[in-house]
C-alpha cells in the first residue's frame, strides 16, 4: 500500500511525483466577504468585473461584495448572469462585455458556475482564442488578470482550481479549460455564505464535496501531498455533512464543510477525479439530474467496484466510518463506506437507483458509451472502460431489493 500511503515512512517505495503547494492566499472567517475590497486593493485592483449568479442577488451577497469594493474606492461592474453549467456562447458573450468594461481585476462570487465564468472570462479577455481552444491546461501568451474567488456553496472546490468547466453549446459535453494563471490569487472562505444557501442546494453541494474527497484520494494521479489534502477534506466533510443534512449545523460546522470542500478542490487540482464523476456526467447531460445527485447516486457503486479490484483502497480513511485494520475485512469495510455514503444520499432525498431517477433501462448501453469517453474516468483506480461503466450502471439501475447481494 506504499503507493497510496500518506505516511512518510512509505514514501521511499513510491514512484517519483511532483506537486504544487500553496500559491493561493486564503482568508477564512465568518463575514470575511466584507474584506473583499481590502483583498482587491492588495492585488492592485481599481476596476473590478464581478461575476455572480442571479439567485445570489436575491440573497444580497453581490450587493455586500459591491459595497466592500466601493468602500475601498474600486469601480465595479456586476455580471449576474452566470447560470448553472455555463456554455461556450455564454462565457464568450460575458467576455465581450467584460472587455468593453476594461477591468484590472476579476472576482467570482457564487457556486461553481460563477467561479467557472470568472476563470473562463479571464482566459478569454486578451482575445484571439475561442474557449474550446483552452480545453486542457495551457500557457497564455501574455499575463492574465489577477482574480479573487468567493465560493457561496461548500461543494465544487472550483475556487482552488486552474480549470473552468464550460459546456459545449451542442450536446452539453463538459470541457475543462484552464491555465495555472487563471487560478484565483486570493480566495475568501466565508462560512456565513453557504450557511445561507437553500437546504437543497447546500445538500447537493456537500455530497459533491464528499465525492471529491473520496475520488481524489484514490485517483491514479494522486500523490502524497494531494492525499493529505483529500484526507483532511474527508475528515471535515465526514463530520460536518451529516449535521448539515439534518439541518442542525452550527456556524463552525459550516466552516468545517467549507474548508473541507476547498481542500478537496485543491486535491482535485493535482489528482483529478474518477468513475463516479465519469458515470454521473452523462446523467446530468441527458436527464438533467443535478451534479451532486448524480455523483452521490453513483459513488457507492463505484466504491464497491473499486474495492473489488483492490480491497485496501480506502484503508487510509481511518476515522468515523472506521475501516477495519484487518486487510481480510477491508472489502466489507469498503461496503460499509458505500452504505454510509448511500445513507447520506438518502437523507438528502437522492433517488435510490437510476430507475427512480427516471433513467430508462434501455439507455444504459448508450450511457456507458458516453461515460467511457469522459476524461475524468481515466484516473479511476480501477480502469474504467465501456464494460466497466455498463457494469456500474447495471448495478445502479434496479431498486436496491432487486440487486445482486453486495460483496
Ligand atoms: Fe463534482
Amino acid at each position: 500500500m506504499g503507493r497510496r500511503s500518506v505516511d512518510g515512512s512509505a514514501l521511499g517505495a513510491s514512484p517519483a511525483w511532483q506537486a504544487e503547494v500553496a500559491s493561493i492566499s486564503v482568508r477564512f472567517g465568518s463575514r470575511v466577504l466584507e474584506e473583499l475590497g481590502e483583498a482587491a486593493r492588495e492585488l492592485g485592483g481599481s476596476r473590478v468585473w464581478l461575476a455572480t449568479d442571479p439567485g445570489l442577488v436575491a440573497a444580497g451577497h453581490p450587493q455586500r461584495a459591491r459595497r466592500s469594493l466601493e468602500a475601498a474606492g474600486i469601480a465595479v461592474r456586476l455580471y449576474a448572469e452566470a447560470e448553472e453549467n455555463p456554455t461556450e456562447s455564454r462565457v464568450e458573450s460575458a467576455a465581450a462585455e467584460a472587455r468593453e468594461w476594461g477591468p484590472d481585476l476579476i472576482v467570482g462570487l457564487g457556486g461553481g458556475s460563477a467561479l467557472d465564468v470568472a476563470k473562463a472570462v479571464n482566459l478569454l479577455l486578451p482575445g484571439g482564442r475561442r474557449i474550446a481552444e483552452w480545453q486542457g491546461l495551457h500557457r497564455p501568451e501574455g499575463p492574465l488578470l489577477p482574480s479573487i474567488g468567493v465560493p457561496t456553496t461548500a461543494g465544487t472546490g472550483s475556487e482552488a482550481q486552474s480549470y473552468a468547466l464550460v459546456s459545449t453549446d451542442e450536446g452539453h459535453r463538459k470541457m475543462a479549460c484552464g491555465a495555472r494563471e487563471a487560478r484565483f490569487r486570493t480566495v475568501l472562505l466565508d462560512p456565513s455564505l453557504p450557511a445561507s444557501a437553500p437546504p437543497r442546494v447546500a445538500a447537493l453541494a456537500g455530497l459533491d464535496a464528499l465525492s471529491h474527497a473520496l475520488e481524489s484520494l484514490v485517483s491514479t494521479r494522486s500523490n502524497p501531498i494531494s492525499r493529505v489534502w483529500s484526507l483532511a477534506a474527508w475528515c471535515r466533510i465526514e463530520r460536518a455533512l451529516p449535521e448539515v443534512l439534518a439541518g442542525e449545523a452550527a456556524a463552525e460546522v459550516w466552516g468545517g464543510l467549507l474548508l473541507g470542500a476547498h481542500l478537496a478542490g485543491a486535491a482535485i487540482e493535482q489528482s483529478m477525479l474518477g468513475a463516479a464523476h465519469a458515470t454521473a456526467n452523462p446523467l446530468t447531460a441527458r436527464y438533467g439530474v443535478p451534479h451532486g445527485a448524480a455523483v452521490s447516486l453513483m459513488l457507492p457503486h463505484v466504491v464497491r467496484f473499486n474495492a473489488e479490484a483492490d480491497p485496501g483502497l480506502y484503508a487510509d480513511l481511518g476515522s468515523g466510518v472506521a475501516l477495519d485494520a484487518d486487510p481480510s475485512r477491508r472489502t466489507r469495510s469498503a461496503d460499509s463506506l458505500a452504505g454510509w455514503v448511500r445513507g447520506l444520499a438518502s437523507t438528502a432525498g437522492i433517488p435510490e437507483c437510476l430507475a427512480a431517477a427516471g433513467v430508462p433501462e434501455t439507455d444504459l448501453p448508450e450511457l456507458a458509451d458516453e461515460a467511457a469517453e469522459q476524461w475524468t474516468g481515466r484516473f479511476n483506480p480501477r480502469a474504467l472502460d465501456r464494460a466497466g461503466a455498463l457494469e456500474l450502471y447495471r448495478v445502479a439501475w434496479p431498486p436496491p431489493g432487486e440487486r445482486p447481494a453486495p460483496l
